[in-house]
């Protein structure tokens, strides 16, 4: 559910047309809804609510790094899962509960590991035994002793597209289960580090439930056969990955998700960390772009608009489709294909190709959907052009939440060293 509908022929955020949002705040604009962002983590955190304890909810601000989503989400109660010390930084900022914040990623720098432990985090995710080490020797050093969740590998295929898979032997995260018993033994070793709990996260845009439920039956039964050097797991972290719709109907409901989960860990005393990013913010938002030109060549129908790869790489890095359309439409329009192309010098720079869409003209605004995750946050300054301005609209309210970046502000850093 997402709060982006058309009234009479015009796409509307909320109760803010978008030809208003993109008169205001000009294009190419991303567009989040804040009662969007609300409404799917209440989903999930009450699909999860019969759980043993409730789960504790680490949002992964990777997908959406904005200060003012990370705000909106802080107020609802969320923790969060971070992989850099940006990231924390950006925690950090907005005052977010860092007994909240659960860390991730295989290259923890050692700087951002004593940087975390300085922050009071409530565990690392631990991705190798060399990083226990160092994480361990950080905390020596501070002369406290932080938590941990060693992040196993189920080898689990979530049949997702193979560059968002993680929880494969041959990925290259986490510990295969075979070498976590010596991972966890050393954690008990070391001094500066209790193992307080196990991670899996399996990969992303997972549409089905059988993959969480081989993946933790792999675990518990690894608990099972370890219980002794595993007496202090008392967090079982699930990851993020669960699907939503950019097609149609291919993501499933939290409540499906739970069903098949909450059953496997009943009675076992673990608390369940989740760490979901698309979940909550994919269709929160829509990015706006006005058509730069149009055009008839090679047989083709070229949409060209002024938002490219530079500002959603997804369907050039991954093919991944976003259904897009006109911002005014109409019911009688005829579709024609189209390839709904950006401006950059790439024959791989496209929203949509081979598309039917309403003829649209130069000027027309155009809208990508299902773009609230890991679409600004993988923007880039490709062809020295700006990233786009964010806006959140709450009710009938919209306000600037990320002003677009300017030609001034892409040379700074090469400027200021004359
Ligand atoms: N936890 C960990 C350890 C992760 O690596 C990720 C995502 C998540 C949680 C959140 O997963 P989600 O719930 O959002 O599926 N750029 C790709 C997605 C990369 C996901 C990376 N890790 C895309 O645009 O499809």
């Amino acid at each position: 559910m997402d709060h982006f509908d058309y009234r009479d022929g015009e796409l509307y955020c909320d109760d803010v047309s978008a030809t208003r949002l993109a008169e205001r705040w000009g294009t190419p604009l991303y567009v989040y809804s804040a009662k969007t962002i609300r409404h799917h983590y209440q989903v999930l955190s009450d699909a999860f609510a019969p759980a043993d304890e409730p789960p504790l909810i680490c949002y992964s601000v990777k997908a959406n790094s904005n200060l003012h989503v990370l705000r909106e989400l802080s107020a609802l109660g969320a923790g969060f899962d971070v992989v850099s010390g940006g990231e924390l930084s950006r925690v950090r900022e907005i005052g977010g509960d860092p007994q909240k914040v659960v860390y991730a990623g295989v290259g923890k720098t050692t700087a951002e590991i004593a940087n975390a432990i300085d922050a009071g985090i409530l565990l690392f995710n631990v991705e190798a035994e060399s990083e226990l080490e160092r994480i361990a020797l950080c905390a020596q050093e501070a002369g406290t002793e932080v938590g941990v969740a060693i992040r196993v590998n189920p080898d689990v295929d979530p049949k997702t597209h193979r560059y968002i898979t993680t929880g494969k032997r041959e990925n290259k995260f986490g510990v295969d289960l075979d070498g976590a018993r010596q991972t966890i033994a050393l954690a008990r070793d070391l001094d500066g580090v209790v193992c307080r709990g196990l991670h899996i996260h399996l990969g992303s845009q997972i549409t089905a439930t059988a993959p969480y439920v081989e993946g933790i039956r792999r675990v518990l039964d690894f608990l099972d056969r370890e219980p002794e050097i595993c007496s202090e797991v008392r967090y079982l972290d699930i990851g993020g990955g669960f699907g939503v719709h950019y097609e149609g109907k291919e993501g499933l409901p939290a409540t499906q998700f739970a069903d098949a989960i909450l059953p496997e860990l009943a009675g076992r005393g673990l608390r369940i960390v989740l760490e979901p990013g698309r979940f909550i913010m994919a269709n929160a938002g829509v990015l706006l772009t006005r058509v730069v030109t149009t055009k008839m060549s090679g047989g083709r129908r070229f949409v060209i608009c002024d938002a490219g790869m530079n500002d959603l790489i997804r369907p050039s890095l991954y093919q991944a489709y976003h259904r897009i359309e006109p911002v005014l439409r109409k019911e009688s329009d005829a579709k024609v294909l189209t390839d709904i192309v950006g401006p950059i010098c790439e024959t791989g720079d496209f929203l949509g190709l081979d598309r039917d869409l309403p003829e649209v003209a130069e000027g027309d605004l155009v809208a990508v959907f299902t773009a609230g995750a890991y679409a600004f946050t993988m923007s880039s300054n490709y062809n020295t052009r700006s990233r786009p301005a964010e806006v959140m609209v709450d009710g009938n309210a919209d306000r600037l939440v990320r002003r677009r970046e300017t030609f001034e502000d892409q040379i700074r850093a090469e400027r200021e060293i004359g």
